[in-house]
């Protein structure tokens, strides 16, 4: 039969977490935990940068891969957060990491190939996949006692011959799940050996307790090997809106990168990159504000889990999510969007991040410990009904 639009598109589940959200519109008293943001504003300084960028008439067109300026502040920011050389080439200014992940696979992924990816993961990065007609390849993590594991061999096997890339996306969204440096560099030895192309998905890179940053694949690889680092604003300067990412790849990739910009988005805002370029250079006291804030969270919720017998969650060692198990519940969605009518807390059904089984929740913690505990306590009240 004939569809209307393309039989990719209109076979496209829509969104679990907007269907939830939707069916919050107009309750009140509900505690919003489904979307991964952190509860406040941009910081002023940031603000400000951009604000000041637009009474200067920054509000041109700019070169499709960003700002020269932009690029090279990330580069120098990019070369001392690991200690290691960047040229400016290698980096192309993206309208979000979202675009950024678009971008990488629509260099890779037609029919009949496939992204291999350890799951669970954001939804949208499979969207991507979806939509360009890919196929998407998931490979499990394991909660071995309170940890979340990769078994390299599964990930391994998992690729064929119409494998064009292992998309890695380490701090993980929804686990906390941090890849260590050491598989790090078996993952990119057997990508170099098979000829593969390795995407990482670095977003929540500086979202970690304990350590300055997650280990990069950045640390082990050459400029020119076959890496695309997605990277963005987002997350750690609180800039969910403004738009704002970038990618690293070998710089023999420019001349394309700069026209993948063009057809995508024609070059990012130019007043939201002047103000990441305050980000990146002033960003350090509020970040390290957020991370302490995020750890208190983190700690809190974990702990109040931990008590409780029915639920099983693993120790998120970086980003803002609390990814747990509810024994005895079977049907995730089902159960949020009861859990928005009768509690007014909105949580996500871990099916949305291809979890290989149904019963587990994604919690954003990148909250008020007041908003939290209130949100656990409705929670378990639902529980012991
Ligand atoms: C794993 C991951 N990658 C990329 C993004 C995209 O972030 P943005 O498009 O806001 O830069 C997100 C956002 O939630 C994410 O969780």
């Amino acid at each position: 039969m004939v569809t209307e639009l393309r039989r990719t598109i209109e076979e496209m589940p829509i969104s679990q977490i907007r269907e939830i959200a939707n069916d919050a519109i107009g309750l009140d008293d509900m505690i919003p935990l489904w979307f991964g943001e952190p509860d406040i504003a941009t910081p002023e300084f940031i603000c400000n940068a951009g604000i000041e960028a637009m009474k200067a008439g920054r509000t041109f067109y700019t070169p499709n891969r960003g700002v020269p300026e932009l690029r090279d502040a990330i580069s120098t920011y990019t070369a001392q957060l690991y200690n290691i050389p960047m040229d400016m080439n290698r980096i192309t200014v993206t309208a979000s990491g979202m675009s950024g992940i678009m971008i990488s696979n629509q260099l890779l992924v037609e029919p009949g190939t496939n992204v291999v990816c350890p799951v669970p993961l954001w939804p949208n990065i499979r969207g991507t996949i979806d939509v360009l007609g890919g196929e998407f390849r998931p490979v499990p993590l394991r909660l071995i006692n309170d940890s979340w594991k990769l078994d390299l061999d599964q990930l391994f096997q998992s690729v064929d011959q119409q494998t064009r890339a292992i998309f890695i996306n380490s701090p993980n969204n929804p686990t906390g799940w941090i890849m260590s440096s050491e598989q790090q560099h078996a993952v990119l030895g057997f990508c170099r050996e098979r000829g593969l192309w390795l995407i990482a998905d670095e977003v929540y890179a500086r979202i970690v307790y304990g350590m300055k940053h997650a280990p990069s694949f950045l640390e082990h690889a050459d400029p020119e090997d076959r890496l695309i680092i997605i990277n963005s604003f987002s997350k750690p300067w609180a800039m969910t809106g403004w738009r704002l990412g970038w990618l690293i790849t070998p710089k023999r990739f420019g001349k394309t990168l700069e026209m993948m910009n063009e057809f995508n988005f024609a070059g990012a805002a130019t007043f939201t990159q002047i103000a990441g370029i305050t980000a990146l250079t002033h960003g350090e006291p509020f970040l390290a504000d957020q991370i302490r804030r995020y750890e208190n969270a983190r700690n809190l919720v974990y702990d109040r889990f931990a008590r409780n017998p029915k639920i099983t969650m693993g120790w998120p060692e970086g980003a803002f999510y609390a990814f747990f198990s509810v024994s005895g519940m079977t049907n995730g969605l089902a159960f949020c969007r009861n859990l928005v009518q009768e509690a007014r807390v909105g949580l996500v059904p871990g099916t949305t991040f291809a979890a290989p089984e149904d019963g587990w929740l994604r919690l954003c913690f990148a909250n008020s410990l007041e908003t939290l505990n209130t949100a656990i306590d409705r929670l378990e009240e639902h529980l012991d009904k």
